[in-house]
């Protein structure tokens, strides 16, 4: 069920930027992948060159060995990869148990990604959203909306899941709980990438690390090394962050 990502030479460039710069790296299947680097340094670019939401300037994006970058969004999903967004994408018209429940039609997935979860309500009691499972998105609290981002990408049974900064804005409590969830998943077989700023959640919960500074592969390792690497720590401290 868990699949290999890969990406080979991915470049995208808007204009004369280019966001992505030739990038070469894999998502070995089964493992938990932090994907870091300071803002602006293509990390939700590649998540959405990988997932169909733009189109590479050129590269490839393979999964489980078959390149997948000329597909579509919506066929990008039905073969087993599904993602959350930096800024949590649900209209604000819809109910919690609707957002939840399109996967279940649109995808069409066959089995349960975790045991007993095959409906939009246990979907949602899991992710502890039925108290909300009526109401609309637009009076959802932060939270909640971080809750629903990846509920719904787990009812779309996936077996990639690129989770970007889906703890930002969330209290250190909720962030350690969407982070038990996380690992949940993992061990139900997912291979799972997450982009977060909190350096101690991603040597908590990553088996690996990548960098991307500027476009570009910078490092990568396990995170004991890589959080301590001083090129690592230069990118992000001349940015003014704290690791
Ligand atoms: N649709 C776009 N059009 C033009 N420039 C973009 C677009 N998306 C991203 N960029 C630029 O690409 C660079 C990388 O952005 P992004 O991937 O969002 O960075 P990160 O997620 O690492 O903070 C930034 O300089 C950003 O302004
Ligand atoms: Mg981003």
């Amino acid at each position: 069920m868990s699949m290999d990502l890969a990406v080979k030479d991915l470049t995208m460039a808007f204009g004369g930027l280019r966001a992505l710069d030739g990038v070469s790296l894999s998502f070995p299947a089964g493992c938990i992948t932090g994907l870091i680097g300071p803002n602006g340094s293509g990390k939700s670019t590649m998540i959405n060159a990988i997932t169909g939401m733009i189109t590479a300037t050129s590269g490839e994006v393979l999964l489980g060995g078959n390149s997948i970058v000329t597909l579509r969004s919506d066929q990008i999903v039905k073969q087993g990869v599904a993602r959350t967004f930096q800024i949590p994408k649900v209209p604000p018209q819809l109910t919690v148990r609707e957002v939840i429940s399109v996967p279940f039609s649109f995808v069409g997935r066959k089995h349960a990604l975790i045991e007993g979860l095959s409906d939009a309500r246990s979907i949602a009691a899991y992710f502890k959203l039925d108290p909300v499972f009526e109401r609309r998105c637009a009076d959802l609290s932060v939270t909640n909306l971080r809750r629903l981002e990846i509920a719904r990408a787990v009812a779309c049974g996936p077996s990639v899941l690129l989770l970007d900064e889906a703890m930002a804005g969330l209290s250190h409590e909720d962030a350690i709980e969407v982070g038990q969830v996380v690992k949940q998943v993992h061990q139900a077989g997912v291979t799972v990438v997450i982009i977060e700023h909190m350096m101690s959640v991603i040597s908590s919960l990553c088996d690996g690390v990548v960098v991307l500074n500027q476009g570009k592969l910078l490092a990568q390792g396990k995170p004991r090394d890589v959080l301590s690497d001083p090129v690592v720590r230069e990118a992000y401290l001349g940015k003014g962050f704290q690791l």
